[in-house]
C-alpha cells in the first residue's frame, strides 16, 4: 500500500506535505514524491519533486504553492524509480495525481489512450491521462467520468493547475479528509492529520470528493451529494512519536504492559455469541494475515480448550479462493490491526456472501473493515507504527481471551498479566546479551506445543521480517518428520518451553536437537532449573497458568528479533519490500 496526502489552504503546501509523508511513511517507502501548484509572475504551474528511496530525499527541494498533494510508494507495478514514483502528470502537465491501489486494467485502458506520453511503467499514471481524455474544464466531472473505466481498487487525490480544488475517489483504499479552519487536508491514514486536526470524514467506496479551502462536498457513486458524519480522531499527535526510543517497534514492545492494561477494559459483550440464549455457537471461523493470523491461531486453540467451541481457522488468501463452507448462521471472526489488508477484507466480504455473520478485531478506528463487518470490537493497542506488529498481537489476544470467557461464562486470570508482562520486559537488557551471541546466524528454527506453536510461527515470522535472517516455526513435535534434518551447531532452535502440559515432551525435543550438536535457547518458566543444563540459552518467564502463557512468552520472541535486526544494523521500523498494512493482493 501507499500513503497519501494533501493540502489546500492559506499556508505553504510543501512542509506540510512533506511531514505528512513522513508519517505515512510506515506504509510504503520505495519512492515518493510532492506536487504543488506554485503561481509566479502571473503563470501557474505545477512544481513536482520525486525520488528514488525514503520521504527524506524530499527534504532537499521546496515550493511557494499553497496546494499540492504528495506520495509515499510500495511499488506494485514498475520498479522503484524516480519516474515510477508519484505524483503522475498527464501530458500537459496540467494535472496531477497521486493513487494508492491496483489498476488491473491499464494496459488495456492505455491501449486506447494512443497520442499521449507516458512517462512511467505504473499502472497509476494511466489515472492522469484519462482524466486529461475527458477534461473539459470540471474537474470532478472528469474523475466521475473515468472511474467507472478503471477495474481495481484506488485511493485517489487529484488536481488540476488551474482549479483551486483537490479532488479525492475511494474504492478499496482509504481516503481521509481532514477539516481545518480555512485548510483542508486529505491523507489515506488519519495519523498523518493529527498534528493539524482530528475532526475528519472517511470516504466509504465508490464516493468522490471536491475539497475546496473552505469547505469540501461529498458524493455518491450517482453524483448525489451525501451528508457524512464528521468523527473525532481518539489518537493523539504524542502517541505517534518515539518518546526518545531508537525505533517504533521497541517502544510498541515496552507499551505492551500498558496495552494489556488498556485492552483489560474493552468490554467484549458480543451479541452474536450470547451463549445463554438460543441458537447457542456451535462454530466459529477465525481468518487474518500475518502476526494477526497467529493471534487468531492462539484464539482457536483458547476458545476450543476453554470453551468446547470448534473453531475453523484459515489465513485470509486461503479461505477466500477455497471455496469454504460457511453459510447464513456461521459466524466469521476476523482479525487485522489495519483494517485494510486486501485479503483479510476480501474474506469477510465472501463470508457476507454467503449469508454469514461477521465480526471484527480492529486496531485503526474507521477503517474499511471495521465498516463494513456486523460488529466490531477494537483493540486498544494505540497508533502502531512499526511494520513489525507487536502491541496490536497483544491487545488483538485480549480480546481473543475475553470471547473466550463470554463463551464459556469463566474467568481467564486475565487481571494478572500488565504486572507479568513488565516482569518479563525487564530482561531486555539481558536478552540483548544473548542475541550479540546470535547476531550473524543465517537459519533460526522455532519450536513449539500447544499454545506455544503459533508462537513459534509468529517468533519466526518476527525474526525474519526485521532481521532478514530465515527463520521457520514448527510444531515441537514435527521435527523428527523431517526439520531436525536442518538441525547443526549453527543454526540455533528457538524451544517455547514453559511448564505446562506438554513440557516433558518439549524437553524431548530439546534433548533430540542437543543430540545433533544444536544450540538451543529457551523460553522456559522461573525456577525450572533442570532446562538449563539442555540449553545454551534459557529466559525464564514468570510461572503461569498454561493458558495465559502465550502472553509472556511473546515478549523474549519480539525482543530477540528486535535486538539481533539492530545489532545487524536493520531498518527495523521500515524493514525492506514490506508495508504495514498490504491492501494489495
Ligand atoms: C507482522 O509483523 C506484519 N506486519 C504482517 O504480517 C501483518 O501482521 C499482516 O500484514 C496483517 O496486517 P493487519 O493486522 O493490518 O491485517
Amino acid at each position: 500500500m501507499c500513503g497519501i496526502i494533501g493540502y489546500i489552504g492559506k499556508r505553504q503546501a510543501y512542509p506540510i506535505l512533506l511531514e505528512g509523508l513522513q508519517r505515512l511513511e510506515y506504509r510504503g517507502y520505495d519512492s515518493a514524491g510532492i506536487a504543488t501548484v506554485d503561481d509566479a509572475h502571473g503563470t501557474t504551474t505545477i512544481t513536482t519533486h520525486k525520488d528514488k528511496g525514503r520521504v527524506d530525499v524530499l527534504k532537499q527541494y521546496s515550493s511557494v504553492g499553497t496546494m499540492g498533494i504528495g506520495h509515499t510508494r510500495w511499488a506494485t507495478h514498475g520498479v522503484p524509480s524516480t519516474v515510477n514514483a508519484h505524483p503522475h502528470l498527464d501530458c500537459s502537465s496540467s494535472i496531477v495525481v497521486t493513487h494508492n491501489g491496483i489498476i488491473e486494467n491499464f494496459r488495456e485502458l492505455k491501449e486506447n489512450l494512443s497520442g499521449h506520453h507516458f512517462r512511467s511503467q505504473t499502472d497509476s499514471e494511466v489515472i492522469a491521462h484519462l482524466i486529461e481524455q475527458h477534461y473539459k474544464g470540471d474537474l470532478h466531472h472528469a474523475v466521475m467520468h473515468i472511474i467507472p473505466m478503471l477495474k481495481g481498487t484506488y485511493g485517489l487525490c487529484v488536481l488540476h493547475k488551474n482549479k483551486r480544488e483537490l479532488v479525492v475517489a475511494r474504492n478499496g483504499s482509504p481516503i481521509v479528509l481532514g477539516i481545518g479552519s480555512g485548510e483542508q487536508f486529505v491523507a489515506s491514514d488519519a495519523a498523518a492529520l493529527l498534528p493539524h486536526t482530528k475532526q475528519v470524514i472517511y470516504l466509504d467506496d465508490f464516493e468522490t470528493g471536491v475539497v475546496a479551502e473552505n469547505g469540501m462536498k461529498i458524493f455518491n457513486k450517482n453524483n448525489q451529494l451525501v451528508t457524512k458524519e464528521i468523527k473525532t480522531v481518539a489518537w493523539d499527535v504524542e502517541m505517534g512519536q518515539k518518546h526518545g526510543y531508537k525505533h517504533f517497534m521497541i517502544k510498541e514492545i515496552h507499551e505492551q504492559a500498558q496495552v494489556v492494561r488498556d485492552s483489560l477494559s474493552i468490554a467484549v459483550d458480543i451479541p452474536l455469541l450470547n451463549q445463554t440464549a438460543e441458537p447457542k455457537v456451535k462454530k466459529l471461523f477465525i481468518v487474518a494475515c500475518g502476526t494477526a493470523a497467529y493471534a487468531g491461531l492462539i484464539g482457536k486453540y483458547v476458545i476450543e480448550q476453554v470453551a468446547r467451541v470448534p473453531v475453523e481457522f484459515d489465513i485470509a488468501s486461503e479461505f477466500r479462493y477455497k471455496n469454504p463452507i460457511i453459510e447464513k448462521g456461521d459466524i466469521l471472526l476476523a482479525i487485522s490491526q489495519s483494517g485494510e489488508t486486501a485479503d483479510t477484507l476480501a474474506a469477510v466480504s465472501l463470508a457476507k456472501q454467503k449469508g454469514a455473520s461477521t465480526i471484527g478485531i480492529v486496531n485503526v478506528m474507521d477503517s474499511t473493515i471495521a465498516r463494513i463487518v456486523d460488529y466490531v470490537i477494537y483493540t486498544r493497542a494505540g497508533p502502531e507504527i512499526g511494520v513489525a506488529s507487536t502491541k496490536a498481537f497483544m491487545s488483538q489476544l485480549i480480546v481473543l481471551y475475553k470471547i473466550a470467557e463470554q463463551l464459556s461464562g469463566t474467568a481467564l486470570g486475565l487481571e494478572q498479566l500488565p504486572l507479568l508482562v513488565e516482569e518479563v520486559l525487564k530482561k531486555d537488557a539481558a536478552i540483548r546479551e544473548i542475541a550479540k551471541k546470535y547476531a550473524l546466524v543465517y537459519n533460526f528454527i522455532f519450536i513449539g506445543r500447544n499454545l506455544s506453536y503459533p508462537l513459534a510461527l509468529e517468533g519466526a515470522l518476527k525474526m525474519k521480517e526485521i532481521s532478514y535472517i530465515h527463520a521457520e516455526g514448527y510444531a515441537a513435535g514435527e521435527m523428527k518428520h523431517g526439520p531436525i534434518a536442518l538441525v547443526t551447531d549453527d543454526v540455533p532452535c528457538v524451544a517455547i518451553a514453559p511448564r505446562d502440559s506438554v513440557y516433558d515432551k518439549m524437553v524431548s525435543n530439546i534433548e533430540e536437537i542437543r543430540a545433533r550438536r544444536g544450540k538451543v535457547i529457551a523460553i522456559a518458566s522461573e525456577g525450572d532449573h533442570a532446562i538449563q543444563k539442555y540449553c545454551e540459552d534459557v529466559i525464564f518467564i514468570p510461572r503461569i497458568n498454561d493458558v495465559l502463557t502465550p502472553f509472556l512468552a511473546i515478549v523474549p520472541l519480539q525482543l530477540l528479533a528486535y535486538h539481533i535486526a539492530d545489532l545487524r544494523n536493520c531498518d527495523i521500523d521500515k524493514p525492506r519490500n514490506l508495508a504495514k498494512s498490504v491492501t494489495v493482493e
